[in-house]
């Protein structure tokens, strides 16, 4: 049966490896001495690229199976790469990478697509620089990037005042061969997956939290051990098959294995208290990081919600599929804050709002806070969506076809395959 209003969401769900963490285990083992061993790694575009950077820059990979094989080098000793290093649409991969790289005493060039060159990366390169490495970029801000590293790089203070992982994970794995203490205080709303896998690989590291803010320690007097790792499944991945259950009463999916950290489940308590019927169990900690199963048995449509400018980080990438449910849910909705959004791989805020309207859902942005006037009735559809290549963005319109009389039309679907190449083949599955 086609994916369509009719449609319902039943049966058992794995959700693929988590993109955020597959990004930080390949360059975390790369600078593990011995052997490290990784299963269930994404194998999306976005992650297979770091490995390839990773590769060029001296670590070897080695695949039997499932599993991934590393060898890594210690801090300090990456090789200079005689290529450019393209990460292609990867916003996680270019910044992590500028901050391995920037104390290392290499000159690299890295390159991206279309999108990524539209994707402002002076954010990172303006606390790399402090330590002493050097950029080239183009109008000061832009891929392509050419930056030279340095070996004695000096240990700071910084303060983060956007709050983002990627800066954050930069600055720490430029700290990875800095000699003294480095000092980081940011926002307790972004991710903490580089703070937990460094614990779990013997790292000196300190994470001390307040009711806003995070501030960490690290000193690199220990080594990086070698780690079995097996990457969680990705939340941001399973949102889009946990909203369309949700959105559909008679729908039961159960999710099975998912990364289930403070820093990524926003969705669910949003989708929970919009009448998301979401039970959670099994819950366990993993390598510092917290896993469960998760049973969604939605008996009810949902209902509008408001969410302020500080919940937005606890669910940044899921603002494109919060946005399908809440156009079906009764009520004015409000997601405040957006401005992060506008700055991913598109200008989400933007080609949510044109999409919305294009389907038959009327929507406003009032500066970055975005109305959406949501109802019960199926939308018109047979809209072609605008997604400019952006995998969250399709995912999302494509679950729009759930609330739509007529179903959308989507040129080119490729995209999905930075983040989530099955999710075609999870729908058929799992919609009936
Ligand atoms: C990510 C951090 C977030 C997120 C991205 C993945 C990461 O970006 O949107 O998809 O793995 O660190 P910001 O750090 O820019 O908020």
């Amino acid at each position: 049966m086609p994916f369509n209003k009719y449609s319902k969401i039943n049966g058992n769900y794995f959700p693929p490896g988590d993109k955020s963490i597959s990004h930080r285990i390949l360059i975390l083992a790369g600078q593990a001495i011995g052997k490290s061993e990784i299963l269930n790694l994404l194998e999306g575009e976005d992650v297979i690229n770091t490995l390839k950077a990773m590769s060029l820059l001296g670590v070897k990979f080695k695949k039997k199976g499932e599993k991934y094989f590393v060898f890594g080098l210690p801090p300090g000793s990456l090789f200079e790469p005689k290529n450019t290093i393209d990460v292609g649409n990867s916003g996680t991969g270019i910044r992590l990478l500028l901050g391995l790289i920037s104390s290392n005493n290499i000159k690299v060039s890295l390159i991206g697509d279309k999108s990524l060159n539209k994707r402002p990366m002076k954010r990172v390169t303006e606390h790399l620089s402090k330590i002493g490495a050097t950029f080239k970029m183009r109008k000061d801000t832009y891929p392509p990037i050419s930056i030279k590293g340095v070996g004695n790089a000096v240990p700071l203070r910084f303060d983060i005042s956007i709050p983002s992982a990627q800066i954050k994970s930069a600055i720490m794995l430029s700290a990875l061969n800095t000699n003294g203490t480095v000092k980081i205080k940011e926002f307790k709303s972004t991710r903490d997956h580089t703070e937990n896998m460094l614990k779990s690989m013997g790292y000196n590291i300190k994470v001390k939290e307040n009711s806003t803010h995070r501030f960490i320690e690290m000193k690199n007097n220990k080594e990086l051990k070698k780690i079995k790792y097996t990457v969680p499944g990705d939340p941001s991945s399973a949102a889009f098959l946990i909203t369309a259950a949700c959105l559909k009463p008679g729908s039961k999916l159960i999710v099975k294995n998912i990364l289930y950290n403070r820093t990524r489940i926003g969705f669910l308590k949003t989708l929970k208290k919009m009448g998301g019927n979401i039970k959670v169990t099994k819950k366990r900690k993993v390598k510092n990081e917290l896993i469960a199963n998760i049973r969604v048995e939605q008996k009810d449509f949902l209902k509008s919600i408001n969410l302020s400018s500080n919940e937005i980080p606890l669910q940044i990438d899921e603002i494109p599929i919060l946005s399908i449910a809440a156009s079906y849910a009764e009520g004015l909705t409000i997601f405040k804050g957006l401005k992060e959004l506008t700055v991913k791989e598109s200008n989400r805020l933007l080609l949510i709002h044109k999409n919305l309207k294009k389907i038959g859902v009327k929507s406003e942005i009032k500066k970055y806070d975005l109305y959406i006037y949501g109802d019960q009735n199926l939308k018109k559809g047979a809209a072609i969506i605008n997604h400019e290549n952006d995998h969250r963005i399709l995912m999302a319109f494509y679950i729009a076809n759930l609330i739509c009389k007529k179903n959308n039309i989507i040129k080119d679907k490729s995209c999905v395959k930075t983040s989530y190449p099955k999710f075609f083949q999870d729908i058929s599955r799992l919609s009936n």
